[in-house]
């Protein structure tokens, strides 16, 4: 039957869904896959149901598409669609929540003051460092891809980076810096059955993994196999699994973690249930080292769409 590639969308990824959705869409017509692509941002969703398609790949990224809304609308339409139901892309897109369920299920993450848009004042911005060390890293709650982050390293710019933060969103997360190695781990499955890829060690120029150096510049190194001893990376691998299904997530998922580098503990980040396929992407990098190839990996998260 018809599946549509869900693509764009109205988030300050947008672009990034473009190329996301781009390549998923190629790499499902060169499998002989009835694929088309559909952009929530122009079309009403209730046209899917109207146009007769059966299934849907979700490659939008940030908030109306990875945050349970999209996942919400096609249980109501009856359509089945690729990664986390409505309950688990919630939680996941919110990174302040996240951290409540994984610290409940004694999963390690970062220590985090959470500070509301028109709630806070100098006071509560120059008590951070205090409270949290420098440098720390200050987030809006619901984005993606880098957007609107900031490595805070003098308490006189702090005030301007969480401004910038809450000017993206009304919930603003300020985390502790954690110095070390930065990895990343794709979880496939769902449940029992999930299972965590090669972990990936990220290099990027001076430590920025930003925007640019995620999607534009060549400078940023992917290493895997991760070079990590294999006691290391199998402990993130079980680590990530057991994060994943706390949340309840299902299909697919990539979580970032940080590895201190002096006591070698690691501590998760964030999850992202509608994880980049782009040309330099993560879960596809894995998913080859791992022998799944590109188009291997979109029909096999394709066959696991569900409602
Ligand atoms: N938010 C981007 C798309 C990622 O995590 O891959
Ligand atoms: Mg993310």
């Amino acid at each position: 039957g018809k599946v549509a590639v869900l693509m764009g969308g109205k988030s300050a990824e947008r672009d990034i869904s473009l190329m996301s959705g781009g390549g998923v869409l190629k790499a499902l017509q060169s499998r002989g896959v009835d694929a088309h692509a559909f952009d929530p941002a122009e079309r009403d969703l209730v046209e899917l149901k109207r146009e007769g398609f059966q299934r849907c790949f979700i490659a939008l990224h940030g908030r109306f598409g990875e945050d349970g809304t999209v996942q919400g609308a096609l249980e109501l339409l009856g359509i089945p669609y690729t990664g986390s139901g409505v309950m688990a892309s919630a939680i996941s897109i919110d990174k302040v929540m996240t951290k409540r369920v994984w610290l409940a299920e004694g999963v390690p993450t970062p220590r985090y003051t959470l500070l509301r848009r028109g709630a806070y004042g100098d006071q509560d911005v120059g008590r951070l460092h205090a409270d949290l060390g420098l440098p720390l890293i200050v987030k809006p709650a619901r984005e993606g891809s880098s957007i609107g982050v900031a490595k805070v390293l003098d308490p006189k710019d702090m005030r301007a980076a969480v401004d910038a933060a809450a000017a993206l969103d009304a919930d603003v997360l300020c985390e502790q810096f954690i110095a070390g190695d930065e990895v990343t781990c794709p979880i496939l499955g769902s449940g029992e059955g999930a299972r965590a890829l090669p972990v990936i060690r990220i290099v990027a120029p001076e430590g920025n993994y930003d925007y640019q150096n995620k999607y534009f510049t060549d400078d940023t190194q992917y290493l895997v196999p991760c070079g990590l001893p294999k006691g290391e990376e199998e402990a993130i691998q079980q680590l990530v699994v057991k994060a994943y299904r706390v949340l309840g997530c299902r299909g697919w998922g990539r979580i970032d973690v940080m590895i201190d580098g002096s006591t070698r503990k690691p501590y998760l980040l964030e999850i992202n249930t509608s994880p980049g396929m782009t040309g330099h992407s993560l879960v596809p990098m894995s998913a080859r080292a791992a022998g799944i190839s590109y188009e291997d990996l979109c029909l096999q998260l394709l066959a696991d769409a569900a409602l």
